[in-house]
């Protein structure tokens, strides 16, 4: 399978204090003043060296708790914001080297496109529908003309199920389902190869949410995309996804094919995650239930594992020693002491 993206190292670090913190806007120059009094540094990691890849028409889950970086990836991956260190690839191109603010102009703006968290505040409340889906077709398709642009619009619109006499309507004239639909329609407008979904039904209820996964599937089927899917919901990440990474403050701890991770997981994280998913049959608590607090991102200690504290599993060598990187089968991945390598040959 040909790769669409491939991610090698990136990483994210925000200076809070000390040399190099942005400070307060347009205060640089009291910051200067007092240089030498800064103190320490502190440098909180979003993400800290995380490699992966998404194959061309492939689904890819990225799960992981609230803080632990999916979103400043995201960011990141659809160029919105630059990376601290790491490359970017896309298509074979580096794309990680063109700075945020000019990536406008290139066509990966087009092939890689985003649907935001939270479909009621990502729709600029003076849009119609109909202004919403027409912008990027204008902007990056460079369409001007008024009746092209009516019938891509419409085109869009019935490919999302969206009646068209909504088309009219501003965001607060639209119910949750109809506003997810005009942020997918957005998106795929202007034929991504890469659609980044970030939390797409998180803010839906139950019924939408299940009728807008449908139509998410049938996208994939009918246009050929790859999907990145950010999500808390593992059932959803199983129904949607053929892989899944799964993040622990900054880091990837474990990568696998989808079936692999659910029924086997590997690191004692993923497997308390995949113990709290709600069961219809609970068969006993088998919950791995977590105790203690995450630890900081800033500073984090290069030598200890990011997990301990809170690890079930965890012993004290786990805070002398960062953990490594293991092979448990030939694509499935964990960074933890106690993994062994599979040799049962499965
Ligand atoms: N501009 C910023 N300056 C400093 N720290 C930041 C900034 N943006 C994000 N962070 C920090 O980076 C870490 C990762 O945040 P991020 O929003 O990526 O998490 P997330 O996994 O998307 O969480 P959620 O599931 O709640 O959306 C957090 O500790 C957050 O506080
Ligand atoms: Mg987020």
């Amino acid at each position: 399978m040909n790769t669409l993206l491939e991610v090698n190292n990136l990483k994210k670090y925000y200076v809070l204090s000390g040399e190099g913190a942005e400070g307060i806007p347009g205060f640089g120059w009291l910051m200067n003043k007092f240089k030498g009094i800064q103190g320490p540094k502190t440098v909180l990691h979003a993400v800290d060296d995380v490699s992966f890849h998404i194959a061309a028409g492939e689904s890819l889950g990225l799960v992981g708790e609230s803080g632990c970086g999916k979103s400043t990836l995201v960011a990141m991956l659809s160029r919105l914001s630059d990376a601290s260190a790491g490359d970017i690839h896309f298509n074979g191109r580096d794309i990680g080297v063109v700075p945020a603010k000019v990536f406008h102009a290139e066509p990966e703006r087009t092939d890689i496109q985003i649907v935001f968290q939270d479909p009621h505040e990502s729709l600029n409340p003076r849009f119609t529908s109909f202004d919403t889906i027409a912008e990027p077709l204008r902007r990056l398709k460079g369409i001007s003309d008024a009746q092209e642009l009516r019938k891509q619009v419409d085109r869009v619109a019935r490919q999302v199920d969206l009646p068209l006499q909504l088309l009219g309507r501003f965001p607060h004239q639209l119910s949750g389902g109809q506003k997810a639909r005009v942020n997918i329609a957005r998106a795929i407008g202007v034929s991504p190869k890469l659609l980044i979904l970030d939390e797409p039904t998180s803010a839906l209820d139950v019924s939408v949410q299940a009728v807008i996964l449908k139509l998410l599937v049938q996208l994939k089927q009918d246009l050929g995309m790859s999907y990145l899917f950010v999500s808390h919901d593992l059932n959803v990440v199983r129904l949607m996804c053929d892989r899944v990474i799964v993040m622990y403050l900054g880091q990837i701890v474990e990568s696998g094919a989808a079936e692999d991770i659910f029924t086997k997981p590997a690191h004692p994280y993923t497997r308390a995650l995949i113990s709290a998913i709600p069961k219809s049959d609970p068969g006993g608590d088998l919950r791995v239930r977590l105790t203690g607090d995450p630890r900081s991102p800033v500073n984090p200690d290069p030598d200890a594992c990011r997990f301990h504290g809170r690890c079930p599993s965890g012993e004290p060598r786990c805070s002398r020693a960062a953990p490594p990187l293991v092979q448990v089968t030939p694509d499935h991945y964990a960074v933890c002491h106690f993994v062994e390598p599979d040799s049962s040959g499965e």
